[in-house]
């Protein structure tokens, strides 16, 4: 197979190095790849979607993974499609689950899917006082995971409602949704769809917050690890909930081959859907690919063939975790440009926000690094290695535990 990987992050860094290992691989192209993993294949330059299109006709590609939203919901899946290309990814139209928030929540209501109860808003809710607190408020648009955020009172409620309606995230916060507020363990449900069947990936747990404290603001997420031991009541109800998704894909007739993510909470006895993204998660992809046995390219195979039904994923029996190195000032403000020297070689490094000045690797963005591995503790030894990461601006949670 002739397979472009799109993306830039340690996300898709974790996809190429599993694909690599498939013998079903003829060649990888990538697109947007950073300067930690650009020379493990051939990189295509292009100035628009369009133009990715034709390169990829001209290169023979037959298999295009999309990794990260944007590209998504700018319908990149339906250019590929209609020249005949396959794709790991959903359709523009499809795409909206996760980029727009009501979207999301009018198909959980249609197929009585469990989700907190919500209202949508365009103005400033003449009624705060009326809402029970803490309440969560969540920009209808894409906002790089920091459209959510929990308010604890009327007064936090009115100004950060303000703020939204002004635009800190443009259109995308001008509209919104104020819902309750549920407490309990977060779990990342990632599967497979090929128009047929939903084929779930081993529970993962992805550690969202800046550190330890409800307070402390959302990020894309600093750490993850899989599998989530659950209990036999919670992987029942997990097994309903796989159910009733699939059904739903079913009666809306969702015809594409890609990877439909549900975050969920465990509150009240049951899992609630608190969000739909429609690509792997990151950091979870970074420890799920770890864990996992299977030749990944052969699974995707399977998935654009409409045959997940006859794939078994299997997956190593310790935990694999993933522990995101960020630059100081994450998510606000990081600190670019320090040095990251004496890369350690005792454990997998992802690279996400890098690129290479004058031979050497520097942060370029939030996220920098990921270190991952699998043992019966793995955070035992990542934190050793992050403490001794030759990298000045660093900043990552120590608090994290399987
Ligand atoms: P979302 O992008 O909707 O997954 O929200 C990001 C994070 O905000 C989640 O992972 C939760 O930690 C938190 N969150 C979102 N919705 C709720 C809710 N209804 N109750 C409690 N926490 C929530
Ligand atoms: N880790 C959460 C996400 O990828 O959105």
């Amino acid at each position: 197979m002739q397979v472009l990987v799109i993306g830039s992050g340690a996300r898709e860094h974790a996809i190429c190095d599993k694909i690599l290992k498939s013998p079903l691989l003829k060649k990888l192209y990538l697109f947007g790849a950073n300067d930690g993993f650009c020379f493990l294949g051939e990189v295509l330059d292009a100035k628009n979607w369009d133009e990715l299109v034709q390169i990829s006709l001209k290169k023979d590609i037959n298999l295009v993974i999309i990794g990260p939203e944007k590209p998504l919901m700018d319908g990149v899946v339906d250019k590929f499609l209609d020249v005949g290309i396959k794709c790991i990814g959903l359709s523009k139209k499809w795409a909206q689950l996760e980029g727009s928030k009501v979207f999301a929540k009018a198909f959980l209501e249609k197929y009585g899917i469990k989700t907190a109860k919500y209202e949508f808003f365009s103005s400033m809710p003449k009624n705060l006082e009326t809402f029970s607190y803490p309440l969560v408020i969540k920009a209808d648009g894409l906002c790089a995971g920091k459209g959510v955020k929990i308010l604890q009172n009327v007064d936090e409620a009115k100004n950060i409602i303000s703020n939204y309606l002004d635009g800190q995230f443009g259109e995308a916060s001008k509209t919104f949704i104020l819902e309750e507020f549920l407490d309990g363990e977060e779990l990342s449900l990632m599967c497979l769809f090929d128009g047929k069947t939903l084929l779930d990936f081993a529970p993962c747990r992805d550690f969202k917050k800046l550190y330890d404290d409800i307070n402390a603001p959302n990020t894309g997420g600093m750490g993850a690890y899989c599998p989530v031991r659950l209990s036999d009541f919670q992987r029942e109800k997990l097994s309903l909930l796989k159910k009733q998704l699939q059904e739903a894909f079913l009666q809306e007739g969702m015809d594409f081959s890609g990877i439909i993510y549900a975050g969920l909470i465990f509150s009240r006895n049951d899992f609630y859907v608190l969000e739909f993204n429609v690509r792997f998660g990151d950091p979870e992809t970074q420890a799920l690919l770890m864990s996992m046995e299977n030749d990944l390219l052969d699974v995707f195979k399977n998935c654009i063939e409409q045959n997940l039904q006859d794939v078994e994923l299997k997956y190593k029996e310790d935990s694999s975790a993933c522990l995101v190195i960020a630059a100081k000032g994450y998510p606000e403000n990081p600190t670019t440009g320090g040095a990251i020297k004496n890369i350690p070689e005792d454990v997998q490094v992802y690279y996400a926000g890098v690129k290479k000045i004058e031979n050497a690797l520097v942060a370029s963005g939030g996220r920098v690094l990921s270190l991952c591995m699998t043992n019966k503790n793995p955070y035992d030894k990542l934190l050793q290695v992050a403490s001794l990461l030759d990298f000045e601006d660093k900043y990552y949670r120590d608090d994290l535990r399987c």
